[in-house]
């Protein structure tokens, strides 16, 4: 007798696979991150993040017109600080001559509402101990860090931001920066929260990259482990979306992303809100090793874990692949 059922009839050839995928990556759903230098120009290559440079704000403007050739709408903003900008309790992180709000009044004189402009927000780049809030009394302090946080989302507000993103794992910021934001005029500007980020240790390239690495010194621990979340842990990114959602989140976020597809999936199921993910340094610099050897087979891995996130319920991807999937039409 025939076999009842073949499968394989719908994979014969490349078109009837395409016809009958039950996923696809858009680029209007890639956002590309950047690392701001606070200066008119320049250029820094990042050892362990190849592809991706710091970038003054004339190439900045260069590269996301490039970008915008291709099809990448998007653009998650990151600072430094110079040694001598940082603090204790990361004041400079709410300049208006920081390196992030220039950038982003720079981008959005230059392409208007062409691009959403995303700004991350969080101390870490400007703190001298590089922690994601303020010390006091030997640990990382919750509330007092509130204030701060919202500060630094309006001066990216007042700057032209479009969207901001709170990465710095506080209870209760996205409550904080809500009311800020609403208090100036700015009840208009989207916040997507980093909801669902783990204490990870993929976000060592990152940490190169902006700097923002908790130091030596600090009299707490070296980790983010008593604010981001703890990866043995699947209901309490439940608990944490939840709480974005009900404090006025607009976007949930989980990262990184490729060891949490189960968390972007368990997200997806439980909010009507978008979910985006961010594919992080260390996925992305592991690729980019691997590769370098020769090891794997770059675009097609790229392709795959792009696809990967669409498929666990991601509507946005952050990822540093998203020149190098467009232009080389990986995806
Ligand atoms: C700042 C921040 C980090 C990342 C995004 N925002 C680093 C961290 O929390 O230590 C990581 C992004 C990446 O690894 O690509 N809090
Ligand atoms: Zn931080």
């Amino acid at each position: 007798m025939d076999l009842p059922q073949r499968p394989r009839r719908l994979r014969r050839t490349p078109v009837l696979r395409d016809l009958v995928a039950e996923n696809r990556v858009h680029p209007d759903q890639l956002v590309m991150p950047h690392f701001c230098l606070n200066q008119e120009s320049g250029r820094e290559a990042i050892d362990s993040m190849p592809g991706i440079e710091r970038l003054g704000r004339k190439e900045l403007v260069d590269q996301v017109r490039d970008d915008l050739a291709l099809g990448i709408r998007s653009v998650l903003l990151f600072g430094l600080a110079s040694a001598g900008e940082k603090n204790a309790t990361g004041t400079h992180s709410s300049a208006n001559d920081g390196a992030v709000p220039l950038a982003v009044s720079t981008l959005k004189a230059e392409f208007g509402d062409r691009i959403n402009v995303i700004t991350d927000v969080c101390l870490c780049a400007y703190t001298d101990h590089g922690h994601c809030g303020v010390i006091e009394d030997g640990e990382v302090r919750n509330d007092p860090s509130l204030a701060l946080l919202a500060e630094m989302a309006l001066a990216h507000a007042v700057a032209g931001a479009d969207v901001i993103a709170p990465s710095d794992m506080m209870d209760g910021r996205i409550d904080a920066i809500r009311e800020v934001l609403d208090d100036n005029g700015y009840e208009n500007i989207a916040i997507m929260s980093y909801s669902a980020k783990y204490a990870s240790a993929y976000y060592g390239p990152f940490r190169d990259a902006a700097d923002s690495a908790p130091s030596e010194s600090s009299d707490v621990p070296k980790d983010r482990k008593t604010y981001q979340m703890d990866a043995r842990n699947r209901r309490e990114a439940r608990r944490e979306a939840s709480l974005d959602e009900m404090e006025g989140a607009d976007i949930l976020m989980v990262k990184p992303g490729l060891a949490y597809l189960d968390i972007i999936a368990e997200v997806e199921r439980m909010t009507d809100l978008p979910v985006a993910v961010y594919n992080v340094s260390g996925e992305y610099s592991m690729v980019k090793a691997a590769a370098e050897r020769g090891w794997i087979d770059e675009p097609a891995v790229v392709s795959e874990n792009l696809h990967a996130f669409a498929r666990a319920g991601a509507d946005i991807i952050i990822t540093y692949h998203a020149r190098e999937a467009l232009a080389g039409e990986w995806i």
